[in-house]
């Protein structure tokens, strides 16, 4: 049963709540850009409803849909087939209908890689070792695509120890854990924890001991330009902030379901972050 064949090209983001997602606005600008008859639909369904509600969007004729928290294991089990970094990362957060069957993947990974490379065009991963602070779901994402991407060593610093150690032995490879970060030969930093988020406590790390080679990134993106941010443009450091990491984890989906490759660029930045606030209090 295809209840919209035919008609506009349509899917969604799945969440609860779902209200402060930006993925609406962010392929909603996409869809007017390219002129493609469709909509991108914010779907608050509660973890008892996601099934179901995913069934019936299968036969309504949707394309596909993002998945955000709570949702990301339950997606897990809905899937048809997941594709394998999905089953690395741990988390399925693109849904993919096609004839009938859900495909799963995860490109949180991708996101991360591809504003890394839009923002230090001559980085790459097997340059040297990335540290990454913090052990949850997106750290996981970020340090597999970094080892699947050749990073030499990936160091995992978290508050919980043993979420870290089991991360590491979950992904294998040389990633390993520290009860502190050793930035002496660091290529990469990554903030994967709330730290830095508006609301909560601000992260402290010297950065005097990094090259004056390295990257550092932070994934939160409320406020845009972290403490950690500005402490690297102070050393003249790259900085990476986390609205590039929510803009390209967008692409794979987008093009799957409206058959655009989509370009990320400061117009579409401009969009989405029209009500982040540039600095903690701005
Ligand atoms: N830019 C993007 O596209 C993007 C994508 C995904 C996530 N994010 C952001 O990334 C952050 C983490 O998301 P997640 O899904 O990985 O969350 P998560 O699975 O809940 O993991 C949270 C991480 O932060 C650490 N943490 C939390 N509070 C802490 C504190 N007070 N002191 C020290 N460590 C603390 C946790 O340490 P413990 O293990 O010790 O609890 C854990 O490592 C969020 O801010 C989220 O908005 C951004």
């Amino acid at each position: 049963m295809n209840l919209l064949s035919g008609h506009a090209r349509l899917a969604g983001v799945f969440g609860h709540p779902i209200t402060h997602s930006r993925s609406p606005r962010l392929h909603g600008f996409w869809l007017q850009r390219y002129g493609i008859d469709g909509a991108y639909i914010p779907l608050g369904v509660a973890p008892s409803g996601f099934a179901a509600a995913v069934r019936a969007l299968v036969d309504l004729g949707f394309r596909g849909a993002n998945v955000t928290i709570p949702h990301k294991l339950a997606a897990f089990e809905i899937c048809d087939a997941v594709a394998p970094f999905a089953r690395r990362a741990g988390a399925v957060n693109t849904l993919i209908f096609r004839d009938g069957r859900i495909e799963g993947s995860n490109t949180d990974g991708f996101g991360f890689l591809e504003s890394i490379r839009e923002a230090a065009p001559g980085w790459r991963a097997d340059a040297g070792p990335a540290v990454l602070l913090g052990a949850g779901g997106a750290a996981r994402a970020i340090a597999a695509a970094l080892l699947d991407a050749g990073a030499p060593r990936v160091t995992l610093v978290n508050r919980t120890a043993a979420k870290a150690e089991a991360l590491a032995r979950d992904l294998g490879g040389p990633i390993h854990v520290a009860d502190r970060p050793s930035l002496e030969d660091a290529a990469l930093l990554v903030n994967t924890t709330s730290l830095g988020m508006q609301g909560q406590p601000g992260l402290e790390v010297d950065l005097a001991p990094l090259p004056a080679s390295a990257v550092v990134a932070d994934i939160v993106y409320v406020p845009l330009e972290t403490r950690l941010l500005a402490a690297a443009r102070a050393r003249g450091l790259v900085a990476v902030d986390g609205l590039g990491m929510l803009l390209h984890q967008a692409r794979p989906g987008f093009e799957a379901w409206f058959g655009v490759a989509p370009q990320v660029d400061q117009a579409l930045r401009d969009v989405v972050a029209a009500d982040i606030p540039k600095r903690d209090g701005a």
